[in-house]
């Protein structure tokens, strides 16, 4: 894709009652997005359509919550994550996302469906400094070596896991706990 936008640190927020709807085919492209995705993120419909849902990825969100995602996702099951996307001009929005497959009468996934809405600020702070734990994680252990991906991964899923297990809770309890 083009070359990402610059994070700025500015920061929109989702209204209270505002729902950002996406749907996209099994590999994660874009097939359709209602209006206040459009506008959150900053790009046209036909930006948007047919892209990578990583065209909004933050480099601050650490890699082992969308490992997490498409685990659950490959697994025929829904999932729930915060997740803090980056608009096209460079500013931050934090979403509270579900994300659900969608089948054909034979059960075979055919997409994925996804719902956000506005994350309380309480978890936000939470979630912040948890995901700031797994990325330096990940950053540690990888070092800068593309090479030394999966090991990062690894790592930071180990965290992740450590963290849930001194809290007696599955990751699902855990965020919906939130
Ligand atoms: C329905 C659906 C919605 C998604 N929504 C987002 C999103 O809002 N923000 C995001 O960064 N990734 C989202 N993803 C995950 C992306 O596909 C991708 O895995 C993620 O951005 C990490 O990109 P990367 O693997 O290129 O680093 C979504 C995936 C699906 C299937």
């Amino acid at each position: 894709m083009a070359q990402r936008p610059t994070p700025n640190n500015k920061e929109r927020v989702l209204n209270e009652h505002d729902f950002i709807v996406s749907k996209t085919d099994t590999k994660g492209i874009i097939k359709y997005g209602n209006q206040i995705f459009i506008e959150m993120s900053g790009y046209s419909e036909s930006e948007l359509i047919g892209a990578n849902h990583n065209i909004i990825r933050h480099p601050d969100m650490p890699r082992c919550i969308f490992k997490f995602l498409w685990d659950t996702l490959a697994a025929k099951q829904e999932v729930f994550a915060f997740v803090k996307n980056l608009s096209k001009d460079g500013s931050y929005y934090w979403v509270f996302a579900n994300i659900t497959p969608s089948f054909d009468s034979n059960g075979a996934v055919v997409g994925y469906f996804s719902v956000r809405r506005k994350p309380k600020s309480a978890s936000i702070k939470v979630i912040t400094e948890l995901y700031a734990r797994l990325l330096a994680e990940e950053q540690r252990v990888e070092a800068g070596q593309a090479s030394r991906r999966k090991e990062a991964m690894a790592a930071s899923v180990a965290l992740l896991t450590e963290f849930l297990h001194s809290k007696k809770l599955s990751y699902e309890e855990y965020i919906l706990s939130l």
